[in-house]
């Protein structure tokens, strides 16, 4: 089932995303929810900081395991997606720290990290929702478009553009990594629910080649459509072309 939901703006995107997670939070015993970074999901992490300050959401039984994270970068680098997770949710909610999961990035092998990483999301029992959101080229996590799916946490090589893209937060380009681990397709395939946020018109024709096109590995998120419950939340930009 995948649903399609069009809503007017990023607000209005972000408040869908974040009811749909809140929802696993108060029906769930030990709510395991899947987390990404990014500008998209800022706006629904906003949302959710603000229903747990009005006494509406409680996060203490709350495990979270995260899509990815730069290889080589520190915790406390404010790069990494982990500083990134505690200064834009996990700080501001009474989560706990040891209930907090993401791949580590300063393991150097990454054989054992990978394995390492999937037996953590495995031993969660399974994951309620995990929320996602997509690249220009329909990448989920950082699994660029290619021949085949990921199957579980792998290392990939960050592309040239993506490296570029990033320099400009580092002193210089060696800084920027050059590699980072991600969940793989058939882990995040694996999740009950996914929920995949997409806004702004310059997504709007991967939008349209993802959930109206065929699957294909070429584009990543296109996979989704064979889950049993997805939910594509779109502003009407992302959305200008279905
Ligand atoms: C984030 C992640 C990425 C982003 C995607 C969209 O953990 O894995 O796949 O979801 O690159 O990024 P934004 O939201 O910045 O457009």
């Amino acid at each position: 089932m995948m649903k399609i939901i069009r809503t007017k703006n990023y607000d209005e995107m972000s408040e869908k995303v974040a009811e749909l997670i809140a929802k696993e939070i108060r029906e769930n015993e030990h709510p395991v929810i899947g987390l990404a970074t990014g500008s998209t999901p800022i706006g629904a992490y906003k949302k959710l900081i603000q229903w747990y300050e009005e006494g509406n959401l409680d996060f203490s039984d709350v495990t979270t395991v995260n899509l990815d994270e730069y290889k080589g970068l520190p915790r406390e680098n404010e790069q990494s997606y982990w500083y990134f997770m505690h200064d834009n949710l996990f700080d501001h909610v009474n989560i706990r720290p040891d209930h907090v999961n993401l791949p580590d990035g300063m393991n150097d092998d990454p054989e054992a990290e990978c394995a390492r990483y999937d037996q953590v999301v495995a031993s969660t029992g399974g994951v309620h929702i995990q929320l996602l959101g997509m690249g220009h080229n329909g990448h989920i996590a950082f699994n660029e478009p290619s021949d085949s799916f990921t199957r579980g946490t792998n290392c990939v090589a960050l592309q040239q553009s993506t490296i570029d893209a990033n320099k400009r937060f580092f002193e210089s380009e060696a800084d920027v990594p050059r590699y980072a681990y991600t969940m793989g397709i058939g882990t995040i395939m694996a999740a009950k629910k996914i929920v995949i946020a997409v806004n702004g018109r310059a997504k709007a024709e991967t939008v349209k080649a993802a959930f109206t096109g065929p699957v294909t590995p070429r584009v990543p998120a296109s996979i989704l459509q064979f889950h049993p419950e997805v939910y594509v939340v779109l502003d009407e930009e992302a959305a200008s072309l279905l």
